[in-house]
């Protein structure tokens, strides 16, 4: 389960060194927009000792590379470090993750292939969106909802980058990875009620999990995106209820004055699966 992604700069030492033990499920190490040309490479140098150093805190890393002649070297640096995945910017299509796939396929020995996650970041991704989840070794999607709104000639407010993020979501759950991001971002993170009631929402479409900037947010995202008590107790009622009332014969049936029947059960089962696997990897 992957609820929070916390970035940060891969040239900030005073960052990285604390990074691990912030809460965050994924701490991602940035290569490309945090990071200022003249420091790029020596970021890309830095993953060797940061990654691993970061994983001990019992995290997953993934590295954020470049989408530019940085793009492989960036990508074998990062599979080399033992990086987790690999968030690969402004994907177009499908064809460069087949790339990728292949080159790295040759660089990985015995480790583990290192996964993708695709950020959708302007207008043939977004139409592409479909066939590039589909894509080898994806895990997940995400927006990136600045260089959207760029590429559109508007700005990034939450109506504007509504529907390219809903569409980015719907190819996640239709391809049957996870989907990153909130409909609503917060520049603001120190409003804490602004942003506890963005990842409600985000939540309540079934988005997975979400990224920050500030480790200030992370328990926040760890909190809403996370099945809560409540909804474990419900969902356990549902699925005990259920189970009386199949072997009974019936498959919708009424539960606290509340109708339930399959789309209900299954959401309940998927709760608890959610809640099992959270609870593995603490
Ligand atoms: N990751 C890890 N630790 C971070 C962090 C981050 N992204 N941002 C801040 N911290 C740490 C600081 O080191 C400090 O730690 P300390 O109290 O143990 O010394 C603590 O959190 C408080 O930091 P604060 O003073 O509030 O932040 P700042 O003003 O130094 O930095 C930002 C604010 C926005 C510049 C900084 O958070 C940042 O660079 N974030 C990442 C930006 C990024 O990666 N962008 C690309 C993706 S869109
Ligand atoms: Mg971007």
């Amino acid at each position: 389960m992957i609820s929070s992604l916390l970035y940060v700069p891969g040239n900030a030492p005073r960052f990285l060194e604390k990074a691990g033990q912030r809460g965050a499920d994924v701490v991602i190490v940035d290569l490309e927009d945090a990071v200022p040309e003249a420091a790029k490479t020596e970021a890309r140098d830095g993953l060797e000792k940061w990654v691993p150093e970061i994983k001990r805190g019992g995290c997953q890393v993934f590295v954020r590379v470049n989408q530019s002649d940085r793009l492989v070297e960036d990508a074998i640096a990062a599979t080399l470090a033992g990086a987790d995945a690999l968030y690969i910017p402004k994907v177009e299509g499908p064809d460069i993750l087949a790339g990728l796939d292949k080159t790295l396929t040759a660089h990985e020995g015995n480790r583990a292939p290192i996964s993708f996650v695709p950020l959708i970041e302007d207008m043939k991704g977004l139409f592409e969106v479909r066939a590039i989840a589909q894509g080898p070794r994806v895990i997940a999607l995400t927006a990136g909802g600045e260089d959207l709104a760029t590429a559109m000639g508007a700005r990034p407010t939450p109506e504007v980058l509504r529907y390219p993020k809903l569409m980015i979501h719907y190819a996640a759950k239709e391809a049957g990875v996870l989907s990153f991001g909130m409909l609503r971002t917060t520049v603001d993170f120190a409003d804490k009620d602004a942003l506890r009631a963005a990842a409600m929402e985000a939540r309540d479409f079934g988005f997975d999990g979400a990224s920050c900037i500030h480790p200030s947010v992370v328990p926040i995202l760890n909190e809403c995106f996370a099945p809560s008590p409540e909804e474990v107790e419900w969902a356990r009622k549902v699925l005990a209820a259920n189970d009386e009332n199949a072997a009974a014969g019936r498959g919708a049936f009424m539960l606290e004055g509340k109708f339930i029947d399959a789309p209900i059960v299954t959401r309940a089962r998927n709760l608890l699966a959610r809640f099992e696997k959270g609870r593995a990897t603490l």
